[in-house]
């Protein structure tokens, strides 16, 4: 399958109808211009979630990359390379049970701007396992009916990062082969609201997600719960999603506006090594 004649610089190998290509013919170590810039912009867009593989990419040339579309995260729990504060070293060591993002969710929703994008960038991976899994939340607006829409736009979402990073939480980071650290009951909350219209495509999409949204405004968790379990459940509908197989210089680069993903931990035993440069976004509207 591929896309002839809507790209002038790359080729495009959708993965699943709903999410999800492959790119192949360009090489990201190098200056992209502006036509290869903008076909990769307009296949990000229409893919929300796309793939190269067989890069050669130097932390520096991770950052150019990511530039082109945003300024970078440095990650306010999670500290980054030495020298690279805005690249996070996303590993699980043979000897770690637990994986970093191994749930499904979106990147920094707890902040008060939450991501653009997010690239990761596969240095060592397992033999077989480690996948990850990506799900369209355009699609899983799109399947409510017109009368759950109706109310969903008058709700506000609490996003905040608690019960991953804060002292009570479970920071799978923590236990990981990584270097996060653990702050104290004071982890800010911030609201978005739950139906966001993508400011690019002008798309709507659900905007919540089970890692970081703790209930509805003016809700109290309980209340929350049901409606955010019956929508959780809609959001990974095995149709809106897509599953990405990882080889070495493979690089994944998702729209966090629209895209929920997950890092499966089915490879004890076993390294896998990631670099991630994540992009700022702006306030959710
Ligand atoms: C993440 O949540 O950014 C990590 C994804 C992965 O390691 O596959």
């Amino acid at each position: 399958m591929g896309e002839t004649g809507e790209y002038k610089t790359i080729r495009v190998k959708p993965l699943s109808p709903m999410i999800g290509a492959e790119i192949e013919g360009v090489d990201l170590s190098k200056p992209l211009g502006n036509a290869e810039f903008d076909d990769i912009h307009a296949a990000f867009l229409k893919h929300h979630v796309i793939f190269f593989r067989d890069q050669t990419l130097t932390p520096d040339q991770h950052k150019a990359f990511g530039r082109r579309f945003g300024t970078l995260n440095i990650h306010p729990y999670v500290k980054g390379m030495a020298d690279h504060p805005e690249v996070l070293e996303i590993i699980k060591e043979p000897s770690d049970r637990i994986n970093f993002g191994g749930g499904w969710h979106s990147d920094m929703s707890f902040l008060e701007e939450p991501a653009l994008g997010s690239m990761l960038y596969a240095m060592e991976v397992p033999e077989v396992g480690g996948d990850t899994l990506f799900a369209s939340q355009y699609a899983a607006w799109d399947a409510l009916s017109e009368g759950l829409k109706a109310t969903l736009g008058q709700l506000t979402a609490i996003h905040s990062a608690a019960e991953e990073y804060g002292a009570r939480g479970h920071s799978s980071a923590k236990r990981a082969s990584m270097d996060s650290e653990v702050v104290g009951d004071d982890v800010p909350e911030y609201e978005h609201p739950v139906v966001r219209t993508h400011p690019e495509t002008g798309r709507k999409g659900l905007y919540i997600n089970p890692a970081f949204t703790l209930r509805f405004k003016g809700w109290s968790r309980k209340e929350s719960k049901p409606l955010l379990d019956y929508l959780f459940d809609v959001s990974r509908r095995e149709a809106f999603t897509c599953r990405f197989r990882w080889t070495p210089g493979a690089l994944a680069f998702w729209d966090n506006r629209c895209v929920w993903h997950y890092a499966l931990n089915d490879y004890h035993g076993q390294r896998r090594h990631m670099r991630r440069v994540t992009i700022n976004g702006g306030k959710v509207s």
